[in-house]
């Protein structure tokens, strides 16, 4: 059987887990690597055996038209240019989270794809997550019954990343779009992708990425220059979305926060149970007149590095065989730029904004 060939834009941190997942599937072959940065492509040319290396998406696209597919996973204002150059040379893309930095550039990347015929699935990771399954179980099976509250929180004390992640201008936002984008996605696509129609939100700038501080960050972007680095966004963003079918989601993000217990959770209030999805899955309800709490396991926590390589898998199935339906498609990625341009706005006004 002939392999697909890929190539990956952008060969910084996250970059990683996709090249991990390609080369674990027998189904591709991983063909050449693009990075501005040169010291960083040649390092992970040589750390991968890649030899087909270039500093230019375009040069790579004409050098090597046998390309099927492009991993996009450039910072955030790259998403758009990178992705549209490869759908219009013929390729497929899968492109990492957030889909663009806005909602015109994602709505552009769309019309790419249709207008190519060619998929275009956004990196949203958490939707292949073992929690995302074991919960997706539950609520199709009756047990939450109708979910009408959802609580989204990933709060980091000391977890700006550094580099573009603080640099507006490349990365569109802080935690809100960074983090924000997985957890708002994710309750999203386990109600049943309804439609939001209004969001409040708000946004704070007063911690920084403190790069004063001595303790080692959880994630770094490899572009980090530490104390040098911009940093011109929100640290810690909150908001309300309200959905077209009454269900509300409260979420809160941050970089930084003078918090005691850092969390990234997730949970659904449902008329018969609610899930709350961390570690694992628990589930909490009633038994015969008392209230139950039950925890699934460990075995329905979310587990990163298989998530991605279920996502990577899916986007080579989609490739594959043109009739699988893809878990994770452009337009998703247009509506969540929607709601997260909207609740920036919200955070600029002061006041609710409609969609
Ligand atoms: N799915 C997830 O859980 C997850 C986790 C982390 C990051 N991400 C996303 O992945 C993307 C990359 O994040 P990262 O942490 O790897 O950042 P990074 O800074 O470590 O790497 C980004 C790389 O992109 C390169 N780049 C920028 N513009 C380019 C262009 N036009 N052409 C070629 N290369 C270019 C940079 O030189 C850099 O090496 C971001 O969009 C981020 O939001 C997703």
């Amino acid at each position: 059987m002939k392999k697909i060939k890929i190539a990956v834009v952008g060969v910084g941190s996250i970059s990683g887990m996709h090249i991990k997942s390609y080369l674990a599937d027998e189904r591709v072959e991983l063909y050449a690597f693009c990075d501005i940065n040169e010291e960083r492509l040649k390092y992970m040319g040589e750390k991968y055996g890649i030899t087909r290396l270039y500093t230019d998406e375009a040069e790579m696209l004409a050098a090597l038209p046998e390309i099927d597919a492009v991993s996009v996973c450039t910072w955030n204002s790259a998403h758009a240019p990178c992705t549209i150059m490869a759908l219009n040379a013929g390729k497929h893309v899968l492109c990492e989270k957030p889909m663009a930095t806005n909602v015109e550039d994602a709505e552009a990347m769309m019309a790419a794809a249709k207008a190519n015929n060619k998929l275009l699935m956004i990196g949203f990771v958490r939707r292949f997550g073992r929690d995302a399954d074991t919960v997706l179980d539950l609520i199709e099976n009756g047990n939450l019954g109708e979910i009408y509250y959802a609580k989204a929180q990933n709060i980091r004390r000391n977890g700006a990343p550094g580099g573009w992640f603080g640099d507006k201008s490349r990365s569109g936002g802080g935690p809100l779009i960074d983090l924000g984008v997985h957890s708002i996605d994710l309750v999203r696509y386990l109600l049943g992708k309804p439609r939001a129609v209004s969001v409040y939100g708000s946004a704070f700038t007063k911690l920084g990425n403190r790069s004063d501080l001595k303790v080692k960050k959880s994630y770094t972007s490899v572009s980090s220059k530490g104390a040098c680095d911009v940093y011109d966004c929100e640290d810690l963003a909150t908001a309300m979305v309200r959905f077209e079918n009454g269900a509300v989601l409260s979420v809160e993000m941050s970089f930084s926060l003078n918090v005691g217990k850092t969390e990234n959770s997730i949970q659904l209030f449902g008329v018969e149970s609610g899930v709350h999805m961390e570690n694992e899955v628990q589930v909490f309800g009633q038994m015969n007149g008392y209230l139950s709490d039950t925890s699934l396991g460990r075995s329905t926590g979310l587990d990163v590095d298989d998530a991605f390589m279920k996502e990577i898998n899916h986007f080579v199935d989609c490739l594959c065989d043109e009739k699988t339906v893809c878990r994770a498609p452009a337009e998703d990625g247009v509506e969540l730029m929607r709601i997260l341009t909207a609740i920036y706005k919200s955070a600029e006004c002061g006041h609710e904004v409609t969609l």
